[in-house]
C-alpha cells in the first residue's frame, strides 16, 4: 500500500526548512507516480524527530520549561482578516500566556466613578478560556494610564482615594470570576502597581501626590482583599539592566516582605537593546530578583537593534546580534531563575509593525517580521528556551 503522512503544522519554517521541504515534497510526488506496491519512503525533516519522521518539538512553548506569552487585544482576537487570522494560528502554535497590550489599563476599563467597562478584557479572558491560555492581568495602577475624568477629580483625596480601592478591588474580583477547567481563575495574577519608580526615585504621579506615600502598598493590600489566590506583581523597566533601579526596587520588595505587604511576583519588562544588557548584567539582574524568593516574570520583552540610528534596514548581521541577545535573554532565564519561581516570559508583540517601539519603520524589536515570518531572533529565543546555552 502506498501511504504517506500530510504533514499539516507547517509553521514556524525558516527558509532553509521552505527549501528542504520543497525538495521532500519533490521527491515524493516523483515517488508516487512510481509507486505501486512498496512502502512510500518517510519524509524527513531536520531537527530532533520522534521516530517518525515527525519533528518531536516545533513551536515555542514545546522548548521551554515555563509559560511563554505575547499581547493581544480584543479587537485583533475578534477579527478574521487575513493579518489577524495569521496572528492566531502563531498565537495558539507559539504560546501559552497572554497579556492585554491595552485593554486590561484602567483608562480603558475606568470610566467614572463605580463605573467600569470590562468587555474588552473579558472577551481576552472568554478566548483564553476557550483556547486554554492563561492571562496575565496588565495593570491595575500605571501613570500612564489614567482616565482624563479621574486626572481631573475634583473630589478631596479621601475620596479619590476610596476610588482607587473600589477600581482594584472590583476589578480583581470581576476577573477572578472566570475560571478554568481546574477550577483556577483564568486571570492567574495582575500588575498591580506598574513603574512605580523612576530611576531610583519615587515617581512624581496623580497617585503619589493625591493618596500620599503609603500608597503603593495600599494597592497591593486592596488586591489582596479582593482576591486570595491572584498573583500580585510589581513590574517596572530596568530591572536588569540598571543595578541602581534594582536595588531601590529590591529595597521596596524587603520592605513589604517585613511588614506583610502581599507582594508574589517581580515584572521585569525587559525592552533591551541588542548590545545591552551584557550577559553578566543579565546574569546578575536575575540573580537578584529571583533571590527574593518571588516568581519572576520576564515581562515584555523586546530587542531593539538601531538605538542609535545608524542602519537604515535590518542588516543579516544586527539580526544576528538580535537573535543572541534574545537567546541569551531566554537562557539566563530558564538557568538562573529557580523552577518554581519561573512564571514566564512574555513578549512584547508579533511582527516588527506591532511593536510600541517600531518607530516608523526604523526599528525592528520583535520575532517576526511584517510578513509573520519567523526571524533569526525567532531561533535564538527558541534555543534559548531549550536551554542551549548563547
Ligand atoms: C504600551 C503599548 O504597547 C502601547 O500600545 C501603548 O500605546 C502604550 O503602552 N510599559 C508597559 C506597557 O508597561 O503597558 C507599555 O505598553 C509599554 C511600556
Amino acid at each position: 500500500m502506498c501511504k504517506s503522512k500530510i504533514y499539516t503544522h507547517d509553521y514556524p519554517m525558516n527558509t532553509q526548512m521552505k527549501i528542504i521541504k520543497a525538495i521532500v515534497l519533490l521527491i515524493l510526488s516523483i515517488t508516487l507516480i512510481h509507486c505501486s506496491s512498496e512502502e512510500m519512503p518517510k519524509p524527513s525533516f531536520g531537527g530532533p524527530s520522534d521516530g517518525d519522521g515527525t519533528p518531536s518539538k516545533q513551536y515555542l512553548t514545546e522548548f521551554a520549561a515555563f509559560p511563554v506569552g505575547n499581547i493581544v487585544s480584543a479587537s485583533k482576537l475578534a477579527s478574521n482578516s487575513e493579518d489577524n487570522l495569521k496572528f492566531k494560528e502563531i498565537l495558539l502554535n507559539d504560546y501559552n500566556s497572554i497579556t492585554a497590550e491595552n485593554d486590561m489599563k484602567m483608562a480603558n476599563i475606568f470610566r467614572g466613578p463605580d463605573n467600569y467597562d470590562w468587555s474588552d478584557g473579558d472577551a481576552i479572558v472568554a478566548y483564553a478560556k476557550a483556547n486554554g491560555l492563561r492571562v496575565h492581568g496588565h495593570a491595575l495602577v500605571w501613570h500612564s494610564s489614567i482616565p482624563g475624568w479621574l486626572t481631573n477629580y475634583a473630589g478631596t483625596d479621601e475620596e479619590f482615594s476610596k476610588l482607587i480601592e473600589n477600581y482594584i478591588k472590583q476589578t480583581v474580583a470581576h476577573f477572578a470570576e472566570e475560571k478554568d477547567s481546574l477550577g483556577n481563575s483564568v486571570v492567574a495574577s495582575w500588575d498591580v502597581l506598574n513603574e512605580y519608580f523612576d530611576g531610583t526615585s519615587v515617581r512624581s504621579s496623580l497617585f503619589s501626590q493625591r493618596m500620599g506615600a503609603d500608597f503603593h502598598k495600599k494597592l497591593f493590600q486592596w488586591a489582596r482583599e479582593a482576591n486570595s489566590d491572584v498573583k500580585l506583581f510589581y513590574n517596572d523597566y530596568n530591572v536588569i539592566g540598571i543595578s541602581s533601579k534594582r536595588s531601590a526596587i529590591l529595597s521596596m520588595v524587603s520592605d513589604f516582605q517585613s511588614n506583610n505587604i502581599p507582594i508574589d511576583g517581580i515584572g521585569a519588562q525587559v525592552h533591551i537593546n541588542y548590545q545591552w544588557p551584557t550577559i553578566t548584567d543579565i546574569q546578575n539582574g536575575f540573580q537578584e530578583i529571583a533571590n527574593t524568593g518571588l516568581l519572576i516574570h520576564s515581562s515584555e520583552l523586546d530587542i531593539t537593534v538601531n538605538p542609535n540610528d545608524d542602519i537604515s534596514e535590518l542588516t543579516a548581521e544586527r539580526a544576528i546580534s538580535q537573535s543572541v541577545q534574545f537567546q541569551r535573554l531566554a537562557f539566563y532565564y530558564g538557568e538562573i531563575v529557580p523552577k518554581n519561581q519561573q512564571f514566564g516570559i512574555t513578549v512584547w508583540g508579533f511582527r516588527d509593525q506591532d511593536s510600541w517601539i517600531y518607530e516608523g519603520g526604523t526599528d525592528w524589536p520583535l520575532l517576526y517580521d511584517n510578513n509573520f515570518e519567523p526571524k533569526p531572533a525567532y531561533d535564538g529565543f527558541r534555543n534559548g528556551l531549550d536551554g542551549q546555552a548563547p
